[in-house]
This record gives structure tokens, sequence and C-alpha cells, in this order.
């Protein structure tokens, strides 16, 4: 369990707080390029941990990535008209640039100096792997963009969907690093019913797998050591990177992950990441994805209307707590374990059934916790040294991000002696 304040530091992102000011020391993915298509194109609204953004395209191919306010009297950049390199709101006509700076206020005449006393806040962006990527920090400390191997692969051989999530980051995240709910909540009960690509079938037969949390520079490595019969063990070894990023294990390519980016306190955008190292993914991983077996979920585009009236441009999953996740009971009877049918349904269903902000206050952890337990003290830590001026060392090495996570049957019962038969395979080849 957490104390009330330390899981109040963990979960809540705004401007001002520790874990906010955490986030805001890394690289983040704010929108999938794909998204933005075409210079001085449709914007797109978002929300990046408490605050609304706009994410547009000028005419040269920029992203500009800025406040989604117009400083003059507050009129959303969205029905803004992207023109001529800059984003002109159409209220009064003032124009800005993708690095927020005024260029023109057509009221106040050419000669007029007011408009270099007004900026909009703009952050800087980068592309990378499909993923229009955003700094929110102090200019001064730029850190390095994560050398993830599937943003250096070409488009042709990665998939990146982006999601709603209506819970807290943390939960999201500590789901990826929990792998004992992977034997029940994932589970069938008839074994043809097992989706094959998932896991191996191992996974739902031995319950009692041993879980071992390794500490690494970049994070962790969340290990599950399941009985494979013969003398052999089944390894399922997690990446889990800082601060909110996934590698899952997966018996073949492809392999992905997930990042759990904060919208705001009570709302996540679930990024979905899968990818081959050598080759296109081909036409079959499109159609096993497309009806929302695994990951990504069956999604709608829409505009998400937050609580507080913030609308977004986004993707919501077509199960979600507003039709009960389309739970069926029958088929829970008969055939799966929670009757729900995607497996990010049943993370998301379980995961905001704990509310919008678990109290971790009130837990009961066992021993097959250990993962999250060391992955919220790495998160507190960093987050009290960043209130102590300590700057978080994985934001300032990128490199640490180039890692794989392993899926292996191995006669090894020792995790050191299963890592050094497979570093070379845990280590990201793509130059
Ligand atoms: S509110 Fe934007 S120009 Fe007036
Ligand atoms: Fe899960």
């Amino acid at each position: 369990m957490l104390n009330r304040e330390d899981n109040e530091l963990l979960t809540r992102v705004g401007p001002g707080t520790a874990m906010g000011e955490l986030f805001r020391r890394f690289w983040l993915p704010a929108v999938p390029s794909h998204e933005l298509p075409k210079p001085d194109g449709t914007p797109v609204r978002l929300r990046l941990l408490g605050e609304d953004l706009i994410a547009f395209r000028d005419t040269d191919g920029r992203v500009g990535l800025v406040s989604a306010y117009c400083p003059h009297r507050g009129a959303s950049l969205f029905y803004g008209r992207n023109e001529e390199g800059g984003l002109r709101c159409v209220y009064h006509g003032w124009k800005f640039d993708a690095w927020g700076t005024c260029v023109e206020i057509p009221s106040e005449g050419v000669d007029s100096t007011y408009r270099t006393r007004i900026g909009l806040t703009a952050y800087p962006t980068e592309e990378a792997g499909g993923v229009v990527w955003t700094y929110m920090g102090p200019p001064q400390l730029a850190p390095e963009r994560p050398r993830f191997e599937w943003t250096r692969v070409p488009d042709s051989h990665r998939n990146i969907t982006v999601w709603v999530q209506e819970t807290n980051w943390l939960q999201g995240a500590e789901g990826e690093i929990d792998s004992a709910h992977v034997s029940f909540l994932h589970t069938t009960l008839v074994p043809s019913e097992q989706p094959a690509t998932v896991h191996r079938t191992i996974t739902a037969l031995d319950k009692k797998p041993k879980l071992i949390a390794r500490e690494t520079p970049y994070g962790m490595m969340s290990v599950a050591r399941r009985n494979a019969g013969d003398g052999n063990y089944y390894w399922r070894v997690t990446q889990w990177l800082l601060p909110m990023y996934s590698l899952v294990p997966a018996y073949a390519w492809p392999v992905g992950g997930r990042a759990w980016v904060p919208i705001d306190d009570e709302h996540t955008y679930t990024w979905d990441y899968a990818y081959y190292p050598d080759r296109p993914l081909p036409d079959r991983y499109f159609q096993h994805i497309k009806s929302g077996p695994t990951f990504p979920p069956e999604l709608d585009r829409c505009v998400y209307r937050l609580p507080n009236g913030t609308r977004i441009d986004t993707w919501r999953p077509r199960r979600n707590a507003d039709n009960e996740f389309l739970l069926d009971r029958e088929v829970q009877r008969t055939k799966t374990f929670t009757g729900i049918y995607g497996i990010n349904d049943q993370d998301r269903a379980i995961q905001g059934s704990m509310g919008p902000i678990c109290d971790r206050s009130r837990e009961h952890l066992v021993a097959t916790d250990a993962g999250i337990i060391m992955a919220r003290r790495r998160l507190l830590k960093l987050a009290k040294d960043l209130q102590q001026g300590l700057e978080p060392p994985p934001a300032a090495h990128g490199a640490w991000y180039n890692v794989r996570p392993l899926d292996v049957v191995s006669p090894h019962a020792e995790l050191d002696a299963v890592l050094e038969a497979h570093g070379a395979d845990m280590r990201g080849q793509v130059a």
C-alpha cells in the first residue's frame, strides 16, 4: 500500500505537482504524425498533463504544439485558420507561428511592437517513429528522446495507435507490470479460445508463477517464471521504462508495448506500438488487430468531452464503462474468465472499476506485487529527488531505452543465467 500523501504525489500531474514536474522532464508522445497528415491541415485538440493544447502542421511541415487559447481574449485556436506559416485566430485575426510567436495583430498596424510582448505557450516537437514527441519542461534542460527500437524502423514495420483510458495514468501503467493478472483476467475456460498470439498457453496452466522485479538504470525488469514441464521454465521479461513505458514479451514478432501519457489526473492516452525490426508488418497482423482481440481495442474516432468541458480529438474504445464493456455473463459462465471480449477491454474494465484514481492506502499487497512496489519506489524517489533539485538520470540517456523484452522457454532456473544466455536478444539491433 501507499500512504495517502504518496498516492497523491504519484497520481497528480498538473503544473507544479511533483509527478507533473517529473513528467515534464521527459520527452512524451503527443500525437500520431498521421493525424496531422499535411501542411496547413486541420489542427488537433489535445490535453497533456492537464494543459489544453493545439497541434498543427504549418506550411513548412513543422508541427507546432501551442496553448489552445488565444492570448487576446481566450478563443480556442482549434477554430483557427492554419495558413501561411501560422495559426490565425478567427475571432480578431491574431496570428501565431509554430513557436508560439505572435506574428500579426491586424488591428495594431505594422509599426506596433505590442505583438512582440505577447506569446503563446509553445512546446518543442520532434517527429520519430510515427509520433510527434514533445518536451514540456524547462528549455535549458532539454533531455534526450528515448531511443526505442520501434522509433527507428521504417513506417511500414510499425503500427502506432492511441486511445483514451478513463483512469489515472498509474492504474494503466501498473497493469503492465503486474504479470500475475495474466493467469486470471485474460484467460479462457476453453483452451481453444486462448488468443495464441498473446501468451504461450502455459501462462494459464501455472497460476503461481515466480515473480521477480529487477532494477535497471532505465526502470525495471518485471519477470515471471512459470514451470513449463520437462525441467524447463517459461520466462517472460517485461521491460518497464521510466516514467511510464512498457515493452511486453510475445513469443513471436511483432513485439511492442504501451505508453501511459496523462491527459489529466483522471484520463490517460494509452499508446500502443508494435513492430518488426527487419520487415514490414504483414497484412495478417492488421487483420488480426482489426476486431480488437488484443491491442488496440476496437476504436471510434471521436470528439471526446472531458468532465471540465474541454474537448479533445481522439479515439475511444467501443467497449467502455457506458456500456459495461459489453460484458456477456453467458460467455463468462462458459467461455472466458471475464465475459469481456478483448484483452485491453478486460484491462480497462478492471482498471476503471478501481475508481478514476485508485486509493492505494486501502490495498493489501502480496508477494506477486513486488514489481508494482518497485516501480512506485523508483517513481517516488525520482519525483522527490526532483523536488530537491536532482534531475532524473533516465531523461538524459535516450540510449538506455534501446532494449527488448524476452519470452523464452529455457532450462535455466535462475534469472541471471537466463539474462546471460539471452543478453544479446534483449538489445535493440536497428541502427
Ligand atoms: S480572441 Fe483571438 S484574436 Fe481575439
Ligand atoms: Fe492485462
